[in-house]
This record gives C-alpha cells, sequence and structure tokens, in this order.
C-alpha cells in the first residue's frame, strides 16, 4: 500500500506554484490572497450608535450608490479598531456562559448577544495604475454569515449563508493608482446550523485581476471517460466577455501530469461571447495510460486553459482533476475504478480545538491526515458545504467525500446554493456523491419531501451528470424522500428497518450516512454523570441507538450496503449531548477535538485498516481501586490475544471477527500486557505500566509538517520520572513562544470552560457628554477656562458655521473601569478642529510621533471611573454649505495585554496550535512550557 507522503505532497504543492506563476507571467489573471492586515471591531445588531452610526444616513447605501456609511465610509477612521489576519472567527475568542447557544457551544456570541453578533473588518489595499483595463474583483471563500460588502463605498451585495463561496466585480469603482478600502459587515445573529459555526471571515479573501475576457468563476467543467488504455477527457470552459472585443479567439487546453509534464493538449477556435454574455467551450483532449485518482495512489493531473487573442495568451486559468470512475450498484455496493471499496466514513463538522472554524490551510491536512490513519476512506461534509481546501485535501491525500448543501428546498436561496456548490466542486476526484438534505424531520416521510428531492436530483444532475445525489433520512425508511433519493441515506440503524426497505426498493443502492452518535469522553473509563464524563468504552448510547461496533457488523455484513459514516469523525462545539451546560463540546467523536483518538479509533482501525493493530484499555494508574475489578478491553485484529498482568497470564482469547475482547481484572498496580497472535506466532506486544507521578513537560510535533507549512500543531503532555506518559495528568500549563505566534490551545474536554485564546482585550470607549464652548483667549497654555464651569453647552449643537469663533474649547468624559498599570490607553482623535492640544483630567497631552492624531495616556493621568477630556482647536470652515462637518472627536482606546498562554491537560493531554513568523526566512520558532511542581522539560525548535 503506498501512503503519500509529506515530502511528495511538499514536492507537489512546489510544482503547481511554479507552474502557477509561470502561467500567470503570461497572462492577466492574478489571484492574490489578502488575508493579511486587516482592521476588525465588534458592532452592534440593532443599536445603530453601537454600530458606529452605520445605516443611520439621509441616503442610505441601498439609495444612492457609494452612500455606504459609517464604517461602510472609506473615510472612516478605524485606527483604533483590533488588527487582525484572516482566516478569523470571533465566535471562538469568547468566554463561556450558559445563557449562550447550546447547538454553538455556549460562545458568546451570535444568537442572543447583540452586541457580539455583528463583526466589522476593513482592509485597505492600492491597486495600481496599470491595472486600468482589467476586471478586478474580490473573492470570499465563505463568510459567517449574513454579509455585506462595501468597496470604496459602494455596497456590492449580501451573501446569506455562511457556507457559500461569493465574488464581487468592483472594475468600475476602483480608485486605480491609490488606495482602496474594501468593508465586510458580518451579521451572526442567526444560526443556519445546530452545531458550532463560528462568526466572521473564517476562510480566505482573494482580490483577483482578470482580463475582460475570461475564464468565469469556477468556470471549467472536467469529466472523463475511460476506454481501454485511454480516458478521453472533457474539458468545458465557459467565458465572458466584459469588454469591448468582438473577434475569433484561440483556447487553448493543455493537460500535465503530476511531474509537471505537458502531455497532451488541443487548439480550439471560436467566436468570443458579445458583450457581458458567457459562452461554453469544450476540448476533448486524450490521455493515454491515465494514472487514476485511488485512495492510496490519489494521483492528480491539472488543465491549463489558455485564452488567446490575436495570438496573445490573455487569461490562464488552472484546474485540477482526477481521472477514476465511480459506481454505486445496488446489489454490491460501491466501485471505485471498478474496484468494490466499502465506504468507511465519518461525518464532520468544521470546527477545531482552541481555533473554532477559522482553519488554517494546514489544518484540513491535519484532519484527513487524523481519519486516514483511522483507516478511513470516506468524508461526510456535515451539513454544508465545506471550504475549498478542505477538498483539496481530500482529493492529495485520497479520501472520498459526499459534499453536501445547507438546506433543502426548490426556490433561488436553496437552488442557486445547490448551484454554486456544485459548480464550485465538481471537478474534485474525491467527490462521490451530492448530498441535497439531511433528516429534513418536517418533510422526509411524506409527499413534500418526495417532490423536493425529485427537484433537487434532477437539478443536481443537470449541472454534474457524473454523480449520484444522496440524502440522510431519519424518521422511518419507507415514503417520501426514501422512496425517491437515488442514493438511499440512512440515518441510524434504529430509526427503521433497513433490509425491508432494501427488499421494498432493490434497485436503490444503499449507505449509512450517519450511524454511532455515540458518547465518550477520551482517557474516562468511569461514566459519572455529576461530572459529564462518559466512560470510553464503546457502548449503546441511547436504546434506539447502536455501539460503533454493533454498527459496523450490521453495515460490514451486508454487501448490499455501500458503507457507513460514524457520527462524527472528531469531536465538535455544541450539541454538548447527553449533557448541556458546562459542557461545551459533543461527545461522539472517535477523536476529541484535538484529534487526540478516544479508544473506538483503536476498534476502527483493526477492522477498517490492513495492518496488525493491538491496543488496550484503560489506562493503568487507578490507585485507591486496588483490589477492584475493572473492565479490561483489547482492539485488535490479532486471532488471539493474552492478557498478563504483572507477568501472570490472564487467558488467551480468540478475536471473533469485527469484534473486541473483554477481561475482569482485579486492579494491582504495575504491568498490564496484551501479546497479539496471528497464525500461533506472536505478533504483536501492547502494555500499560502504571506511572508515577507527573514530572517533566513534553512538546512534540504532531505529525511531520512540511517544512514550509507556518502551522504546526504540537502535543502537550507529561512524563514521570522513567519517562512514561502519565495518562492521569491534568496540570496546568504555561506556554511562551518567540519566532511566532500561538493561534489556540485546546485539551479534548468537553467541560472545560477554560480560554481557546489568549488575546489582548480591546476596549473602545466613547466619550460622552461632549460640550463647548467659545474660547477667547487664544492661549494653548491657559488652562483656567478647562475649569471654569459657565458656558459649557453641547457640543456642535445650532453651530453657525458661518460665524465661528476663532477657537472652541470642548469637553467630554469617558469611564475607565480600572487604572492598571498594564494597560495601554490611547485617544484617537478625529479631526473636529485646527491646532488642536488635548487635556486629560486638566494636564496637557503630547501628540505620538508616529501618528499626530494619537494622543498615548499614561497612567498618571488617569483615574480609575470618570475622566474628563478637553480639546481646544481652533474650528474647520464649511468650505459648500452642503459639507457634513465631523463632530465626533475620537475614541479612547484601552489595550489590556492578555495573561499568557495557558491550558490544564486534560486526561494527560492537551495541545497548542502556533504560527511561524511572517516572512519563510523568519528566525526559528522556539516554543516552551512550564507548570508549578514541573520540570520544563524541553523547549521545541520549528524551523
Ligand atoms: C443527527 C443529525 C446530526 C447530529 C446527530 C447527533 O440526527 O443529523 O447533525 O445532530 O443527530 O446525534
Amino acid at each position: 500500500m503506498k501512503i503519500i507522503s509529506t515530502k511528495e505532497i511538499l514536492l507537489y504543492f512546489t510544482f503547481l506554484l511554479s507552474i502557477t506563476l509561470f502561467a500567470q507571467n503570461k497572462s492577466d489573471r492574478e489571484l492574490i490572497l489578502i488575508d493579511k492586515d486587516w482592521r476588525f471591531s465588534l458592532g452592534h445588531l440593532y443599536d445603530t450608535q453601537k454600530d458606529f452610526g452605520h445605516a443611520e444616513g439621509y441616503f442610505s447605501y441601498l439609495a444612492k450608490t457609494g452612500f455606504g456609511d459609517g464604517p461602510a465610509a472609506p473615510g472612516f477612521d478605524d485606527r483604533a479598531w483590533r488588527k487582525l489576519d484572516l482566516p478569523h472567527d470571533w465566535a471562538v475568542e469568547q468566554s463561556f456562559s450558559e445563557k449562550a447557544s447550546f447547538s454553538h457551544g455556549f460562545k458568546t456570541a451570535g444568537k442572543g448577544f447583540p452586541e457580539k453578533s455583528i463583526g466589522w473588518y476593513r482592509k485597505k489595499i492600492t491597486i495600481a495604475q496599470s491595472d486600468q483595463g482589467k476586471i478586478i474583483s474580490l473573492k470570499f471563500d465563505g463568510v459567517f454569515r449574513n454579509s455585506k460588502v462595501f468597496f470604496n463605498g459602494h455596497f456590492l451585495g449580501t451573501e446569506e449563508s455562511g457556507y457559500n463561496g461569493f465574488e464581487y466585480d468592483v472594475t468600475a469603482y476602483v480608485n486605480y493608482g491609490g488606495e482602496n478600502t474594501i468593508v465586510v459587515r458580518a451579521d451572526a445573529s442567526m444560526e443556519e446550523g445546530w452545531f458550532y459555526e463560528g462568526a466572521g471571515i473564517y476562510r480566505h479573501v482573494y482580490l483577483q485581476k482578470t482580463n475582460p475576457l475570461y475564464v468565469i468563476q469556477n468556470g471549467t467543467y472536467v469529466t472523463s471517460e475511460i476506454k481501454n488504455d485511454t480516458a478521453e477527457v472533457t474539458a468545458e470552459v465557459t467565458i465572458e466577455n466584459k469588454g469591448n472585443y468582438k473577434g475569433n479567439i484561440e483556447i487553448v487546453q493543455t493537460i500535465f501530469d503530476a511531474s509537471g509534464k505537458d502531455i497532451s493538449n488541443t487548439v480550439e477556435n471560436a467566436a468570443a461571447p458579445d458583450f457581458y454574455k458567457t459562452a461554453k467551450y469544450t476540448s476533448k483532449i486524450k490521455v493515454r495510460n491515465p494514472l487514476l485518482w485511488d485512495l492510496d495512489t490519489p494521483n492528480l493531473y491539472r488543465l491549463l486553459t489558455e485564452i488567446k487573442q490575436e495570438g496573445k495568451v490573455i487569461d490562464s486559468y488552472e484546474t485540477n482533476f482526477g481521472i477514476r470512475t465511480i459506481k454505486f450498484d445496488p446489489e454490491n455496493g460501491f466501485f471505485l475504478n471498478g474496484k468494490s471499496v466499502k465506504l468507511k466514513g465519518t461525518n464532520n463538522h468544521q470546527d477545531h480545538a482552541g481555533i473554532g472554524t477559522a482553519l488554517p490551510d494546514e489544518l484540513q491536512y491535519y484532519r484527513i491526515k487524523k481519519l486516514k490513519e483511522m483507516g478511513s476512506n470516506a468524508y461526510r461534509c456535515s451539513h454544508n458545504p465545506p471550504t475549498p481546501e478542505l477538498l483539496d485535501a481530500c482529493d492529495k491525500l485520497g479520501m472520498l467525500v459526499i459534499d453536501e448543501t445547507r438546506l433543502m428546498g426548490i426556490n433561488d436561496y436553496h437552488l442557486n446554493d445547490l448551484k454554486r456548490l456544485i459548480e464550485r466542486d465538481r471537478n474534485h476526484p474525491s467527490i462521490f456523491c451530492w448530498s441535497v438534505g439531511n433528516e429534513e424531520w418536517n418533510i422526509e416521510g411524506g409527499i413534500v419531501g418526495e417532490r423536493i428531492t425529485n427537484i433537487m436530483q434532477g437539478f443536481s444532475k443537470s449541472i454534474d451528470p457524473t454523480r449520484p445525489v444522496t440524502v440522510g433520512i431519519s424518521s422511518g425508511f419507507k415514503s417520501g424522500i426514501s422512496s425517491v433519493v437515488e442514493i438511499m441515506g440512512y440515518n441510524y440503524i434504529g430509526n427503521g428497518d433497513i433490509d425491508a426497505h432494501r427488499n421494498e426498493f432493490k434497485n436503490q443502492p444503499g449507505m449509512g450516512t450517519e450511524e454511532g452518535s455515540t458518547f465518550a469522553t477520551r482517557g474516562i473509563y468511569f461514566t459519572d454523570d455529576a461530572k459529564h464524563y462518559q466512560s470510553a468504552y464503546d457502548k449503546k448510547p441511547r436504546p434506539t441507538f447502536y455501539s460503533i461496533e454493533e454498527g459496523w457488523k450490521f453495515y460490514a455484513s451486508r454487501p448490499y450496503l455501500a458503507g457507513m459514516f460514524i457520527w462524527t469523525g472528531f469531536d465538535y462545539r455544541g450539541e454538548p449531548t447527553p449533557y448541556g451546560w458546562p459542557s461545551v463540546t459533543s461527545y461522539f467523536g472517535m477523536m476529541d477535538v484535538c484529534g487526540f483518538p478516544k479508544d473506538n479509533v483503536f476498534y476502527l482501525k483493526s477492522w477498517w485498516k490492513n495492518e496488525p493493530v493491538l491496543h488496550l484499555l484503560p489506562h493503568w494508574n487507578w490507585s485507591g481501586m486496588e483490589g477492584k475489578e475493572i473492565d479490561v478491553w483489547a482492539y485488535s485484529n490479532c486471532d488471539e490475544v493474552e492478557l498478563f498482568l504483572n507477568k501472570k497470564s490472564l487467558g488467551k482469547k480468540k478475536m471473533e471477527q469485527y469484534g473486541h475482547l473483554e477481561w475482569k481484572v482485579k486492579y494491582e498496580p504495575g504491568t498490564l500486557e496484551a501479546i497479539g497472535y496471528k497464525n500461533g506466532k506472536k505478533i504483536l506486544t501492547e502494555v500499560q505500566k502504571t506511572t508515577g507521578n507527573p514530572e517533566t513537560i513534553k512538546l512534540s510535533l504532531d505529525q511531520e509538517s512540511p517544512s514550509k507549512a507556518t502551522v504546526s500543531v504540537i502535543t502537550v503532555e507529561v512524563m514521570d520520572k522513567n519517562g512514561l506518559h502519565v495518562s492521569t495528568a491534568n496540570n496546568e500549563i504555561t506556554f511562551s513562544i518567540k519566532g511566532g505566534k500561538i493561534l489556540g490551545v485546546g485539551n479534548g474536554d468537553p467541560t472545560s470552560l477554560e480560554k481557546d485564546q489568549f488575546l489582548d482585550d480591546i476596549n473602545l470607549v466613547p466619550i460622552t457628554n461632549f460640550e463647548e464652548k467659545k474660547n477667547v483667549s487664544g492661549d494653548n497654555a491657559n488652562q483656567s477656562a478647562l475649569n471654569d464651569e459657565k458656558d459649557w453647552k453641547e457640543a456642535f449643537k445650532d453651530r453657525d458655521y458661518k460665524n465661528q469663533a476663532s477657537a472652541y474649547i470642548y469637553r467630554g468624559r469617558f469611564e475607565l473601569k480600572n487604572n492598571l498599570q498594564s494597560n495601554i490607553v490611547d485617544f484617537f482623535y478625529k479631526k473636529i478642529g485646527a491646532n488642536e492640544s488635548v487635556f486629560v483630567n486638566g494636564n496637557l497631552i503630547n501628540a505620538s510621533t508616529d501618528d499626530p492624531q494619537k494622543y498615548h495616556l499614561d497612567k498618571a493621568v488617569l483615574k480609575e471611573g470618570t475622566n474628563v477630556i478637553s480639546i481646544r482647536a481652533s474650528p474647520l470652515q464649511k468650505i459648500k454649505d452642503w459639507d457634513v462637518m465631523n463632530t465626533d472627536p475620537g475614541i479612547i482606546r484601552i489595550i489590556t495585554p492578555s495573561q499568557p498562554w495557558k491550558r490544564k491537560l486534560f486526561n494527560g493531554y492537551a495541545q497548542i496550535i502556533i504560527q511561524k513568523g511572517e516572512n519563510e526566512n523568519a528566525a526559528e520558532v522556539i516554543l516552551s512550557a512550564s507548570a508549578k511542581g514541573l520540570r520544563a522539560g524541553n523547549s521545541l525548535k520549528l524551523n
């Protein structure tokens, strides 16, 4: 079996990159990742004042184009806002509360938190003069959710779903050769799912430049047919003409193999589409002796589509694809490249420990590799379109995918989302099935479900006839959706009679789209409801649900069922069934939220993988339980397993296929040892040893990450004096990092309410009761006017701009909850006048050297409670009558630096996700850890 190595993946990336650069140099197309250097602030759901005055204008951005106001206006002052890089999830940064959403893991953001449900993002970019004539667009992979995007104050559109990719053409609004402002307002006040969904721009954003005659977004569709030794590749491309060119174009389509060799191409001549029209062109290209995309050898090809106009390449567009065949058979299940493949699948949501839904690309690879290590070969994107990088990881690592749309229905909201999903994803060889719905309880058993399914199914086929369609169904498997869906998706054996359904619908293939929903806490072996602990022995979770073993035995023994998808591969935030607060993550995962395996992983590995496996549970640290019986289980695919306690045999047992072995063992400390036999020969040994107390912290890189990777996952554990991992340790570990940054920490404890991220707290405090009076003295140093209580009136009220005084004194108040030594307090002045002098509590403050409109406020001039800020300035003059004069003096920003990063171990483990410094040549990253009473152990160096 060939496992693709990280090195190979890296080589592949480097190859793709060099080809991309090469190709891009030749055409006008540029795709620039613009994840870095955004400004962010929370706004407010309905209090427009707290939403920075957005949409308060007499003419709104919907009334007059370019009238984006508040933060949507290009000139808005965002200096006090936080700087951050995407991907970003503001929900994961928040604390937990019992009042928050069960579905979203009790994070205090979104639904029910109007002050934490709106996120504003702003970014400035320069677009060169030389880009005139190109089509400039913004490309978003996904924003949660209901995003509005503005460009230089122009409203571009709203994208409701948090799972769709979308693109806006901004060409008409560009300021060439100067600054341009991108603004996104995300509104996470509604939930689309019943699971954690994050909040904000949690996927990538790109700036795209192309020739006006160009391949549209997701504009290629590559399919192939294999006949004898040759694959005939059909490459359909959709071109749009947003320019004035009339005449012929050449469409050159070239296929490259994984080594970068150009193996086949075609040239077509055609008329360019008319202005603002699109046209489809199809080329047939032959690939001899194709290397098929398969689970163990995920061979990929690359199609380069070039458009030539008068001999010059004006656009080039890349499509990765694979050549493979898929087939469902109602008798014999699923076939990949003509070979029967039992689907060993998992369902997964898209969040991870510490970072919520804002996963760097490396984490997608990390997670898919973990699933492959368990023996899984299939992934269901429950219950929404995934980020494109997840699909890239599945293509490159060899993982089959069910790609699922979010909501069933037949109107534009539903069908357009489905269309975009299929058009975006249909070139991924990993995808073998579209899912158009999941457990739609209201309709699944009846005629409405049947009608909707018929339409969504036919609609899918009209966009991609090469893949079948499924729906995950839960309430009875008899009528409604289940009588018409192409591939029956059984959600749980307990929800109906699967064999009876199959006997009635003999031509309908089927698979278990969900099975399991078992409960387990990693490293816990006694259920304790008071502590919200679920023992990790595989067990029936609820009367009508089945254990993983029962589920697999059912599916493995029925050839007509293509396989099953376990609910779930990884734990996720939200749905903390069977408990609830203060549990904040699910218990369903085969792995916890970090990807640390629970014992079920080894059950699956035994029967899903083709390699010898022997695993013993539980751990052997049961001080206080001496003499009491403990259940000892072995997961293995050996023929027989013999168990020893302190060298004494406790018996050899025969392993039943798809089973496990059990012993009752009276606890005594020492060594529990299992020996696995195959054909009578000892082939494996596994031990669980009683350990001493934790002594040393150990940091290690989880998985070899490619040296170019900027994000790494680090495992934190503690060892006893003999270097043994202490699986019961719960020490709190503090981290420090040099040369990089920490993105998040986790430990897989469903009840942990510890912080996921340690970020500086930024508080923007408004200046209130803003008053003014005319200043006659004209002397900056004369402070007496500040103290004089007479003649103050509301600032700017009824100001006669034609007859202004030569100078004004303004004063306002701001509140400080505390005046901590560590706080960093700054006043960001917004021009209300010229030659200003700023005083706080009577002290004259100097402007910063880096920004003349920023005033650093030292702790010595501040006090806890109400502070008074005074500004003396000569007024600004109105040039035109209709000029709107600024009356906002600015904002006070208080930064409270975060505590050091820390996390408790949970049953022996914690995880820390780190990111290297900005540029490739950045110095090495050094991560160190410390804890009370423990030796620091190693620092981890990453180059
Ligand atoms: C299913 C549902 C999943 C998840 C699971 C928990 O009914 O499709 O999304 O909620 O139950 O058991």
